[in-house]
Order: C-alpha cells, then structure tokens, then sequence
C-alpha cells in the first residue's frame, strides 16, 4: 500500500489488522484508530498540536509509578473511569450505586472488628459510621467483608504522606450476624486530588478546580453478590456539582450528623464535638 493520503489512510490501518487472532482486540483497536483519525480531522490537529499532545502523554508516563499512577488521574478527570464503571455496575433500582475506585486503596488495610477506631491516629474530628448491609430483598447479609479508606482533615491519604507506612483512616470489617456495621473513624473533608503533574496543567488549563467532596471509599463484597465499590458523600458539601472526577450520586449523598462533646453512639464520653453518619448498602445478588 503505497500513496495513501488523507482520505485512504485509515482504511488501510484497519485493512493491516484483518488477521488479527484476538476479536476483541482487534474490535477495540478498530473503533480507536476510527475515533482518533476522525478526531484528527475533526479539530484539523497541526503538527505542533500532535507534538503537543506527544509531550503531554509523555510526562504522564514520566511522573506514573508504584505509588504515583497519573494514566488513572487523566482517565478520572476525562470522565472516562466513571464511564466505564458506570457500564460494569447497571443495577436495578435500589441497589446502592458504583462509583470510581480511584487511586488511593492499597493492599493489606488491617483488619477490625465493630466498634474499633480505623482512624488509627489519622488528623480529624472523631465520626461514628453505622448501617446495614442488605441484599435486594431487604435481606441482612451478615459477614460481608466492608473496606473503608478516607482522607485525612488535611485531605490526604495515609500513602501520601511521605515516610510512614502506616495504614490510617482505612480498615477492613465484616458485618453482624444482622448485617450492622459500625466504627470510629473521623470526618471526610474534601480535598484537591494530586494536581502537581501534567493532569494537573491540564485542568488548569481548561479553567478545571481539583476538588473532590468530602467521601468515604466503601469496598464491599459478599458470597452471592457483586462487589460494590462505591463512596459516601458528605451533603452539603461544596464540590458535590463539580467533582473533579464525576463520580458523585445523589443516592450517595448522606447527612454527617454533628454533636456536641457528649456521649457517642457507642456510649464513649467525648470531651469533644464530634460527628455521627449512618448509611446502609443494598447489594446485587451475582448473575
Ligand atoms: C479518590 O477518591 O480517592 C480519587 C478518585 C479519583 C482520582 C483521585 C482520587
Ligand atoms: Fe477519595
């Protein structure tokens, strides 16, 4: 194939992938060269815009490492994670929705038991989280393994704090024989997800804030349903309309109940203010 020009260049891409053994990739690599030749055409893309774009993916790659993943961030901020986790998770109605995983859960949170404080020394004011886990029907699912990860009143996750390993604000649990939870933890605040690299002069660049709204990352998952990976949101917050992420649902949204110093749920005495959020999940029950 020889001459190809602007209007054949495309076709004879895809004609050089009709052997190729895997159907699915082959599909997905159809509809991509498709989609970005006719992106191309569409803005007119010049050369040093094209190079532009080469040295903007580059850095992405350059800053991306064990601890550091900027390919999620920009497929976060494009919308393009939430899209994809939208399509895995059509629930029916009542089911508590899916929303991003984001970057920051880490293998091996320590384990506890209701009750106990997942803050583990992490800076904020003190939040007792309780609800039920619950299949479709109303059912309680006990034993339903919950992970829970947050960030601190700095807005940041215990990894991102440079030199200490130490797992704070996240914790695995397992629901009561009638699907009750509870734990200590401390109040979600909103925070700026990492905006020091190439995602970050992006969105500046298109006027974009990094904010996400104060959330709580739930992970739950239990024999006969679909795990659900989702988060709490905290109403009333500020950036509940312009996550930087779009991964916010009204059904999502609950009240963070605040208390003054007193007796809490759990019927420690608090000197201090502190917060109560109760939440209950519906799960999916597997295909
Ligand atoms: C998060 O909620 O932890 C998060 C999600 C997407 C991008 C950055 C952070
Ligand atoms: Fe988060």
């Amino acid at each position: 194939m020889r001459n190809l020009d602007e209007n054949t260049i495309t076709e004879a891409v895809l004609a050089r992938h009709a052997h190729a053994g895997d159907e699915r990739l082959k599909t997905i690599v159809t509809s991509l060269v498709q989609h970005l030749h006719a992106f191309a055409r569409e803005v007119n893309l010049t050369e040093s815009e094209w190079e532009q774009g080469i040295r903007f993916l580059t850095d992405v790659g350059h800053i991306t490492d064990d601890k550091r993943q900027e390919f999620i961030l920009l497929s976060d901020t494009l919308g393009l994670s939430m899209l994809v986790t939208a399509m895995a998770n059509r629930k029916p109605p009542g089911c508590t929705e899916a929303t991003v995983f984001g970057p920051f859960f880490v293998e091996g949170a320590p384990a506890y038991q209701n009750g106990d404080d997942v803050s583990n020394g992490a800076r904020g004011e003190p939040c007792f989280v309780s609800g039920t886990v619950k299949g479709a029907d109303g059912e309680a699912v006990a034993n339903a393994r919950i992970e829970v990860w947050q960030a601190d009143a700095d807005g940041f996750y215990d990894v991102q704090h440079a030199g200490d390993d130490t797992h704070r604000a996240r914790g695995v649990l397992h629901s009561l024989a009638d699907g009750r939870y509870h734990f200590r933890s401390i109040v979600a605040e909103p925070y700026p997800i990492p905006h020091d690299g190439p995602v970050g002069r992006m969105l500046a660049a298109l006027g974009r804030h990094p904010w996400r709204p104060a959330h709580l990352h739930f992970m739950i998952m239990a024999p006969g349903y679909e795990r659900l990976v989702t988060h709490v949101f905290r109403e009333g917050d500020q950036y509940l309309d312009s996550d930087a992420v779009f991964g916010v649902r009204s059904s999502l949204v609950a009240q963070w109940q605040r208390h003054e110093a007193g007796t809490a749920p759990d019927g420690t005495s608090m000197t201090m203010p502190f917060s109560t959020l109760e939440f209950d999940f519906v799960l999916n029950p597997s295909a």
